[in-house]
């Protein structure tokens, strides 16, 4: 079954210049990237994103890690990857949540960590099942910046300011 995943290269592993390696590990599944950017997440957006974990104890340290404060590298990359069984190959090939019980080839196992505080910096996110995924993708792409149709939309009228390029042509 085609599936699509959320998956956010952290800012460990965009301080660490793991991008590169990342990604050529993630070609392996063959997948498609449907959508890609840079990202300057808030603190909004990054407690939407871990809503799920407000009650944990590291929830704060989660916050300041995915938006970069503990690494002074305020970006993350977030990409859509799509294709037959997305979520279980990106998943397999991230290894365990916890770096030190990730398989030592995966990409956790091989670039994260556990730090003194026990806090994870396991370098990637990837959602970890159809209803996580879908979420997770509404929350950090709009409609326009996904390649194809993945979920249903609607016309609204925006009627805010938003900023263009001064001058578009030379
Ligand atoms: S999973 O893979 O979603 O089932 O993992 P889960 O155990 O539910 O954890 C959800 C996210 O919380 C992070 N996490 C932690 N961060 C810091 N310290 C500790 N001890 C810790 N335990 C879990 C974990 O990395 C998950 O975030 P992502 O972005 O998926 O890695």
């Amino acid at each position: 079954m085609k599936q699509a995943t959320l998956v956010l290269i952290k800012p460990d592993g965009l301080k660490k210049s793991l991008t590169g390696n990342i990604l050529t590990r993630l070609s392996e599944t063959k997948l498609d990237i449907i959508a890609a950017k840079i990202v300057r997440p808030n603190r909004e957006l990054a407690s939407e994103h871990y809503c799920q974990m407000k009650e944990k104890p590291f929830f704060e340290e989660l916050i300041q890690y995915i938006c970069g404060e503990i690494h002074d590298k305020h970006k993350v990359m977030a990409m859509v990857y799509y294709g037959e069984d997305a979520i279980k190959k990106v998943r397999n090939l991230c290894g365990a949540t916890n770096p030190e019980e990730a398989e030592p080839t995966s990409i956790r196992g091989s670039y994260g960590r556990i730090t003194s505080a026990g806090i994870y910096e396991n370098v990637i996110h990837a959602s970890g099942n159809e209803t996580e995924a879908k979420r997770e993708i509404k929350l950090w792409f709009e409609p326009d910046e996904i390649i194809i149709h993945l979920f249903p939309t609607k016309i609204t009228e925006i009627t805010s300011k938003v900023r263009v390029w001064h001058d578009r042509r030379p």
